[in-house]
């Protein structure tokens, strides 16, 4: 079995919205994502093209997807802000930052590294991009997410809200040694 990470194409929107329906199925989707299976199986194939066209190109986000064999069986997309946009949790910036947002492994692969390989290629696309620092937030019951994210070398920013899902806190990582 080989595992590969790579940016996610357009025209690969079915595949996209196959990989997100089954995320937001997981049992713990309620406090992992900020919308739900009803609202995303109720989106037209457009929608779904253009979330693969938007991760695939430019600077402004990039979905990447980590494939055992040919099957996509995990994804991560970063989201770059500017000053003054209004991020996925409603807050307002005052300056620019770099979200990892829409993590995911399938079950049967959990433990095996894909998350890892997928925070590492987000991390180096976004130094590439120019940013020292990459940005997320985690909801405080996901202990599961925390412990990968300390892993790949986020800290806990100090900063925590009431979002969308809940209580949540930001961690962050440096990306100055990559
Ligand atoms: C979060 C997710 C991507 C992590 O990938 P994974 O392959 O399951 O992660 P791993 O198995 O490699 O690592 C899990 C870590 O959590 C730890 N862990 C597992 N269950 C835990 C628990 N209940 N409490 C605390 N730590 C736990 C493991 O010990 C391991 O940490 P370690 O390597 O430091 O020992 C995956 O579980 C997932 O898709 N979950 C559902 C969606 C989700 O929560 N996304 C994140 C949204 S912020």
């Amino acid at each position: 079995m080989t595992l590969a990470v790579r940016r996610v194409r357009a025209g690969e929107g079915e595949r996209v919205r196959e990989l997100r329906l089954r995320a937001v199925s997981d049992p713990g989707a309620s406090i992992a994502f900020l919308t739900t299976y009803e609202q995303e199986v109720s989106r037209d194939q457009a929608f779904w093209d253009d979330r693969a066209a938007g991760g695939a190109d430019g600077d402004s986000a990039a979905m990447f997807v980590a494939e055992s064999d040919a099957a996509w069986i995990g994804t991560c997309t970063v989201l770059v802000r500017r000053t003054g946009d209004v991020d996925h949790t409603g807050r307002r910036l005052t300056s620019g930052r770099a979200d990892v947002v829409g993590v995911y492994v399938d079950p049967p692969h959990r433990g095996t590294g894909a998350i890892d390989a997928l925070l590492d290629t987000a991390a180096r696309w976004t130094a590439a991009v120019g940013f020292e620092t990459l940005s997320l937030d985690v909801h405080v019951d996901n202990a599961r997410a925390q412990a990968v994210y300390r892993r790949a070398g986020f800290v806990p920013t100090g900063e925590t809200f009431t979002g969308p899902i809940g209580a949540e806190l930001a961690m962050s990582r440096s990306l100055r040694t990559l």
